[in-house]
C-alpha cells in the first residue's frame, strides 16, 4: 500500500539523520512532501541530505538537540518558516539504555528521560502553534513496543516509552479542538544503528539476534521503511479520524 500524502505536505522529523527518522523523511520526500530533518548529529544529517540525491531541494537539515528547550523552540520556528507552515511533526529522536537498574547511574537515567520524554514534549509544545495556524495537523511520537510490554534490563527505556505513549494520549485530548491529532507508533525490532548496539557488542551476537527474533510472531527483524509506512499513514489525511492511539508495528511481540 502506498500512503497518499497531501500535495507538498510540510513535515518536521526529529532524529531525521538515522534509522526510522530518516526512513520517514526519505519516504515522505519521495511522495512529494517537503521535510525538515532535525538531529543533533550534523555530519550524519549532511550525509542523509546527500543520499536524497535529486530530491534534496525538498529537504532542510537542522542541527538541534531535542533536550535544549530554547534551541528546540528556535529550530521549530525556523523549520516552519522554511516550510511555509507545518502540517505534521514526527518525534523519532531517541536513545536506548540497556543495563540493569543498579548499574544505571543518575546521569544515564536523566539523559534517557531527557531525550525520550522531555524531547518529544519540547518539540510538541513548540510545534503546536504552527500546526494550529495550519488549521490542524498531526503529531506522531515514535515510542516502542517496550512501552507496551517490558523488556529485561531496560527500566529507564521502558519507562520513557510508556510515558511518551500516555503523554500523547493526554495531549490528543487537549489538541483535538485545534484539529491536531496525536498518535504513537510502537516499533518492534527494527534494523537501525540503535537496534544494532543491543546485540553487536555481545559475546554471541548471532545467538542474541536469534533470541530477539524469537520474541516476534513474524520471526524477523524489520526494515525502518516498514515503520515509516505506518508513520506516514498516521500523519496523512487517511488517518483523519485517528487520534490518541498507540499503533504497534512490531511483527507481533506485544499481543502475545
Ligand atoms: N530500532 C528499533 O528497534 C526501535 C524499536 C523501538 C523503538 N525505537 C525508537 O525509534 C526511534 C528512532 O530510533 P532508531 O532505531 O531509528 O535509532 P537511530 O539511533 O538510528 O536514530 C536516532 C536518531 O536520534 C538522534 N538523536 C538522539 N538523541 C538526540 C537528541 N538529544 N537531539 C536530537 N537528536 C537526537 C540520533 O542522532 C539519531 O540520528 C527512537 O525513539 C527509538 O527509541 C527503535
Amino acid at each position: 500500500m502506498t500512503t497518499a500524502l497531501p500535495t507538498a505536505m510540510r513535515l518536521l522529523v526529529s532524529g531525521g539523520a538515522s534509522g526510522i527518522g530518516f526512513a520517514v523523511a526519505r519516504l515522505a520526500v519521495e511522495r512529494g512532501a517537503r521535510v525538515v530533518l532535525l538531529d543533533r548529529d550534523a555530519p550524519r544529517l549532511q550525509a542523509c541530505i546527500a543520499e536524497l540525491g535529486e530530491l534534496r531541494a525538498a529537504a532542510l537539515p537542522l542541527v538541534c538537540d531535542v533536550t535544549d528547550s530554547p534551541a528546540v523552540k528556535a529550530a521549530v520556528n525556523h523549520a516552519a518558516q522554511w516550510l511555509g507552515g507545518l502540517d505534521a511533526l514526527v518525534n523519532s529522536a531517541g536513545v536506548d539504555s540497556l543495563k540493569p537498574l543498579e548499574q544505571t547511574d543518575d546521569d544515564e537515567w536523566a539523559r534517557t528521560l531527557a531525550v525520550n520524554l522531555t524531547g518529544p514534549m519540547l518539540m510538541c509544545r513548540a510545534a503546536m502553534p504552527h500546526l494550529r495556524a495550519a488549521g490542524g495537523g498531526s503529531i506522531v511520537n515514535i515510542a516502542s513496543g517496550a512501552g507496551l510490554r517490558p523488556l529485561p534490563n531496560r527500566t529507564a527505556y521502558c519507562a520513557t516509552k510508556a510515558a511518551v505513549i500516555m503523554f500523547g494520549k493526554a495531549l490528543s485530548i487537549e489538541a483535538a479542538a485545534d484539529g491536531i491529532r496525536v498518535n504513537a507508533v510502537c516499533p518492534g525490532a527494527i534494523d537501525t544503528p540503535l537496534f544494532r548496539t543491543s546485540y553487536e557488542n555481545d559475546s554471541d551476537p548471532a545467538g542474541t539476534l536469534d533470541r530477539i527474533r524469537q520474541r516476534y510472531a513474524l520471526g524477523r527483524i524489520a526494515a525502518p521503511e516498514e515503520v515509516a509506512e505506518a508513520v506516514l499513514y498516521l500523519s496523512g489525511p487517511g488517518a483523519s479520524y485517528i487520534t490518541g492511539t498507540a499503533l504497534a508495528v512490531d511483527g507481533g511481540r506485544t499481543f502475545h
